[in-house]
């Protein structure tokens, strides 16, 4: 007899989904599309060279180390490098016990649900959020409670009446900086004023920071676990982050390869190592080879001026699709004018569906993500994502002038 694998699936494998901007993947890969669809990279920032030479190095010099097994949270330089080096140009004060390495941040947004979360508990998400990480916490069946975003990021004024109405509340998840897929970063006031609530009311913050690097324009904002610090410490006195309502969620995928699956969570030491211990059954730990590829690279040096040459590639991309989107985009059709990261975010006229206007960009061959599988609410019908990352000058031009055309047809219609 032939099993039914449908009939098997658990509650919880009957919750798992595709991912909207996965599905659409295999329609961006049709010969001429445009894809504003993705959040990848561009193919020109790829170091293929100096992480070949690392790789080597790695293998010739410390190959049986990297081709063992490892410690589950980490190896031990990179994990002192992250807390060191790069959580240390944040501003936080942390070690390598602050720090777990992951495989990509996307596994951080599985190992924190797994520790907390049961059934029907309530966790508070921006309206949108990120989709990846609904596809996490989905299989650990939360309740959703939503805050909206607008240009300064997270409406955290409403988050009092939330989380005083509703008590229990494990955790808040929010990108304060250069949001996916709102594009908004989140205000020095409301910052402040998010910490401050998590503190008052015991619930701990999930920040999740992977474009921090990929700032051009603006002035940088401290990210929420530093605030959190420099307010524990304020009745503690100086030392690393050993108490503290903030789990910050950082990842190599941007400013170095998303293939290469590196990542991190810094936090409080003794909930770091809680995760720790989620991550042994997942798996045992990140791969060696690439985390030690990447401490090479550290060492070297390569990061500041490698980060440097993709803001600017990043920053001329944007710039030429807002300008054109301000040259081409008809009236009734608004957007965001990020400060880094990757994404634009745009607001049809109500009650138009983002969906209908995909289906028509691609017949003329240009793509990108519809926003309402962002939403935990429902909404967003009328909303709609652009990536300027992946596509050269020459393919923003032309997508952004086809994308025009259609909105110009649709909306008149
Ligand atoms: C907000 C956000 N968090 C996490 C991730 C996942 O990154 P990683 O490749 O490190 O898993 C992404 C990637 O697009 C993201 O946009």
């Amino acid at each position: 007899m032939t099993t039914q694998w449908q009939a098997l699936y658990s509650e919880r494998g009957r919750t798992i989904r595709g991912s909207a901007v996965r599905d659409i993947f295999a329609v961006t890969q049709q010969p001429g599309m445009i894809s504003f669809a993705g959040g990848m990279p561009a193919p020109e920032a790829f170091p293929c060279e100096q992480v070949a030479e690392a790789f080597v190095k790695v293998m010739r010099e410390q190959g049986t180390v990297a081709l063992q097994y490892g410690a589950t949270p980490g190896h031990g330089p990179l994990r002192q490098y992250i807390a060191g080096v790069m959580m240390a140009d944040l501003g936080l004060r942390s070690g390598p016990e602050n720090v777990l390495i992951t495989s990509g941040g996307v596994q951080v947004l599985d190992l924190i649900p797994r520790i907390l979360l049961d059934p029907g508990d309530a966790i508070v998400v921006e309206a949108p959020t990120f989709l990846g990480a609904l596809a996490s916490f989905d299989l650990y069946g939360p309740r959703y409670l939503t805050i909206p975003v607008d240009n300064d990021g997270a409406q955290v004024d409403g988050l009092d009446r939330i989380l005083a109405e509703q008590p229990g509340v494990k955790f808040i998840y929010v990108m304060p900086t250069f949001h996916n897929p709102a594009g908004c970063t989140l205000s020095a006031e409301r910052r402040q004023r998010l910490v401050e609530l998590a503190a008052a009311h015991g619930v701990p913050i999930i920040e999740d920071d992977p474009y921090a690097q990929l700032r051009y324009s603006g002035e940088p904002q401290p990210p929420l676990i530093v605030l959190d610090q420099q307010r524990a410490g304020a009745s503690r006195g100086e030392g690393p982050y050993r108490e503290g309502n903030v789990l910050y969620v950082g990842s190599f995928s941007k400013i170095l390869s998303p293939g290469m699956r590196l990542g991190w969570v810094a936090g409080p030491a003794s909930v770091v190592g809680h995760l720790a211990r989620a991550k042994q059954g997942v798996d045992l730990h990140t791969s060696l080879p690439v985390q030690m590829t990447a401490f090479e690279l550290c060492q070297r040096g390569f990061f500041p001026g490698h980060i440097e040459r993709i803001r600017e590639l990043y920053r001329q991309r944007r710039d030429k699709m807002l300008s054109l989107m301000q040259e081409h985009f008809p009236a009734g059709v608004s957007w965001t004018r990020p400060d880094g990261g990757l994404f634009i975010w745009v607001t049809l006229p109500k009650g138009i569906d983002a969906g209908r206007i995909l289906a028509e960009a691609i017949k003329e061959k240009v793509a990108f993500v519809p926003g309402q599988p962002c939403f935990a609410d429902g909404n967003g019908l009328n909303t709609f994502r652009l990536n300027f990352s992946n596509a050269s000058l020459e393919q923003i031009e032309q997508g952004i002038t086809r994308l025009a055309a259609v909105l110009r047809r649709q909306l008149s219609t």
